[in-house]
């Protein structure tokens, strides 16, 4: 019996994968997105057993990203995953924010199907640009149907991250994404993936079409100002996360004013500025210790959990789960 080929959805969003410079000298000074879908697919040597069709659904440079494309790309990947013509979806993406619209999709999104998101360090105009050789390597993950069971996946230079993981890492080398302590979850090479982590368990997941709570992150620093609390007030936040010191520590001037914002309902999570590990339960139940998630992904997670109205006393729960995912 002959299998029909896999079809995998592109799903492009703009981005350096995207982009064009003057030059093909030029690796920075750029525009982001400049480039339609149709010419990123237009030279790739997919092999016959995959078959493409692609939607643009923006043309960004994902600085300019805001949570508002993150709930559209959920509806159109939800979509997507019901859709019996399609096999997997590869959603391509600038590199800047990449990794927190990966981990709202993961957060939000059920997989049946290989969701693999790529992007570019180089523009496609570059000599030895990545952008290619990327979007090969996510459609061959995508089209393969154990990737589903591993969440959201990145795909970048060779390398597989769990959503959960993935951090843009470098500010200009190929080799800019990486998993932290918990290493990649897989490779692929000429076609073949290979998995180096089991699949995520995944137990908690909010509806696409959460309402997304306003949340700021402060990163603490010596002689920080009392005023920015104020201001993370004023902007009508409902939650912040608290970027600390080591194991989420806080200036002494700041934190009694964290704990009256606190009272008067500001969610507060402490994350660590560090870049690495966990911040621990000290027993203070004023904050929401934000576990293994880093402040990025400890403030999707908190817009998510308190737009669902999750009741303050389950919120360190939610984390707590939330790290294992
Ligand atoms: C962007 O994030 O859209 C620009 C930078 C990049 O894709 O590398």
């Amino acid at each position: 019996m002959t299998r029909r080929p896999a079809s995998v959805r592109i799903v492009a969003t703009g981005g350096t994968i995207a982009g064009a410079a003057p030059s093909p000298r030029d690796t920075s000074g750029y525009r982001a997105g400049a480039l339609p879908a149709a010419a990123l697919l237009a030279d790739l040597p997919l092999q016959d057993d995959i078959r493409l069709d692609a939607r643009q659904l923006a043309s960004l440079d994902s600085k300019d990203a805001l949570p508002e494309l993150w709930q559209m790309l959920a509806r159109e990947l939800a979509q997507a995953q019901s859709d019996p013509g399609v096999d997997g979806v590869v959603l391509t993406h600038g590199t800047d924010t990449l990794e927190e619209t990966a981990w709202f999709l993961h957060l939000t999104l059920a997989l049946a199907k290989p969701l693999v998101i790529t992007g570019a360090m180089r523009p496609a105009t570059a000599i030895s640009a990545d952008g290619p050789m990327n979007l090969l390597q996510a459609v061959q993950v995508a089209a393969c149907p154990w990737a589903a069971r591993h969440g959201v996946v990145a795909v970048l230079n060779g390398r597989v991250h769990h959503a959960r993981h993935l951090r843009k890492a470098h500010t200009h080398r190929v080799d800019a994404f990486d998993s932290g302590e918990a290493g990649a979850a897989g490779f692929v090479q000429d076609g073949y993936v290979g998995w180096l982590s089991p699949p995520r368990r995944r137990p908690l997941r909010f509806p696409p079409d959460t309402p997304l709570a306003p949340v700021d992150i402060l990163f603490d620093y010596p002689g920080i100002s009392t005023s920015m609390v104020d201001a993370v007030l004023r902007a009508g936040a409902r939650g912040l996360v608290w970027a600390g010191y080591g194991n989420g520590s806080i200036s002494g001037r700041i934190e009694p004013l964290l704990r009256e914002a606190g009272r008067r309902g500001l969610a507060i999570v402490r994350a660590t500025r560090t870049g690495a590990g966990r911040v621990a339960h000290p027993g203070t139940g004023d904050f929401i210790q934000a576990a293994g998630l880093d402040p990025y992904k400890a403030r999707i997670a908190l817009m998510l959990a308190l737009g669902a109205g999750t009741p303050p006393a389950a919120l360190q729960a939610l984390f707590d789960t939330l790290s294992y995912e």
